[in-house]
C-alpha cells in the first residue's frame, strides 16, 4: 500500500518546513522528486538527502510570485525528471497582524504565493496529466481557511480560497483521471510557527485551537500527502483532509 515507486512528484516550497517533510516522505514512499521554489541551497540539501535514499531529485528555483516563470519552471522539472504525476502546492507565506494595519503589499504577497501560484502550478502540470489520464494534485490549505482567527484575515482568505480552488479543480478534472485534494494542517512545527511557539501566551492559544495536547509534527502532514498521492486514494476527490490536532472538530 501507498507505494509511489515510479512516480515523479513536484513539491513547491520544499526548502524547509512542511514542504521538506513532504518531499522526504514522498521519497520514502518511492517517488522521485522535483523541488521547486526559493532558497536553492536549502533545496539542494533536501535533494541530497533524497538521493541518499536512492531516489532521484532535481532542484528548480522559482519565485512563485512570478507567474510567467511558473510554466517554464515546471517544463524544466519535467525535462530533468520526467512527467510530473504528483504536484504538491505547499509553498506559503503568512503575516498575522490587526486587519486595520494590513497593507496592500502584504495582502498581494500572501495572495500571490498562497492562492494565485497554486492555480498556475496546477495549470502548468495539468495538460500532461490530462493527456496521460492520471495525476494527483495536493494543495496545502490550513485550519485558518475554515475557521475565523483574529489577525488572520489576509492569510485566512487565501486558505479559504485554496479550499474552494481544490473543489473546483477536483470537479473539473476528476472525470479525466486527476484527483485534486487538500490537506489542512493546524499548527505544525516549522519556521512559520516556531517563533510564535516561543511566547508562552501565544503557544497556549495555539494549543487551545485543537483538542490534542501537542502541535503537529511535519512528518504527520507528509503521511497524509503520501496517502493522497497513492492509488489507494483514487476515490478521494475534492476532499479537505484535516491534520490539525482536532482544531476543526471544535
Ligand atoms: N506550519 C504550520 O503550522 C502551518 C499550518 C497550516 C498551514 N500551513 C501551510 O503549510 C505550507 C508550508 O508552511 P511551512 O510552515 O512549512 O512554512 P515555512 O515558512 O517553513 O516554509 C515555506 C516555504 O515556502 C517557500 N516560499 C515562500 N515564498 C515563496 C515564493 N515566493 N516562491 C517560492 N517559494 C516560496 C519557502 O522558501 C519555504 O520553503 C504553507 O502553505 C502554510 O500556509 C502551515
Amino acid at each position: 500500500m501507498f507505494d509511489l515507486t515510479g512516480k515523479n512528484a513536484a513539491v513547491t516550497g520544499a526548502a524547509r518546513g512542511l514542504g521538506k517533510a513532504i518531499a522526504l516522505g514522498l521519497a520514502d514512499a518511492g517517488a522521485d522528486l522535483a523541488l521547486v521554489g526559493l532558497e536553492g541551497e536549502l533545496m539542494e540539501d533536501v535533494a541530497q538527502a533524497i538521493r541518499a535514499k536512492g531516489r532521484r531529485a532535481v532542484v528548480v528555483e522559482l519565485d512563485l510570485r512570478n507567474v510567467p516563470a511558473i510554466a517554464p519552471a515546471f517544463a524544466k522539472a519535467e525535462e530533468l525528471l520526467g512527467p510530473i504525476d504528483i504536484l504538491v502546492n505547499n509553498a506559503g507565506v503568512n503575516k498575522t497582524e490587526p486587519s486595520v494595519d494590513v497593507l496592500q503589499e502584504t495582502w498581494d504577497r500572501l495572495n500571490d504565493v498562497n492562492l494565485r501560484a497554486p492555480f498556475f502550478c496546477a495549470q502548468a502540470v495539468a495538460p500532461g496529466m490530462l493527456a496521460r489520464g492520471v495525476g494527483k494534485i495536493i494543495n496545502i490549505a490550513s485550519d485558518a481557511g475554515q475557521k475565523g482567527y483574529a489577525e488572520h484575515a489576509a492569510y485566512g482568505a487565501t486558505k479559504g480560497g485554496i479550499i474552494q480552488l481544490t473543489r473546483d479543480l477536483a470537479v473539473e478534472w476528476a472525470g479525466r483521471g486527476i484527483q485534486v485534494n487538500a490537506i489542512a494542517p493546524g499548527a505544525a512545527w516549522t519556521d512559520m510557527t516556531t517563533p510564535a511557539m516561543q511566547i508562552p501566551e501565544i503557544a497556549a492559544s495555539i494549543l487551545a485551537r485543537g483538542v490534542s495536547p501537542r502541535i503537529t509534527n511535519p512528518e504527520e502532514i507528509a503521511w497524509a500527502a503520501i496517502y493522497l498521492a497513492s492509488k489507494e486514494a483514487d476515490q478521494v476527490i475534492g476532499h479537505i483532509l484535516n491534520v490539525d490536532g482536532g482544531s476543526g472538530a471544535q
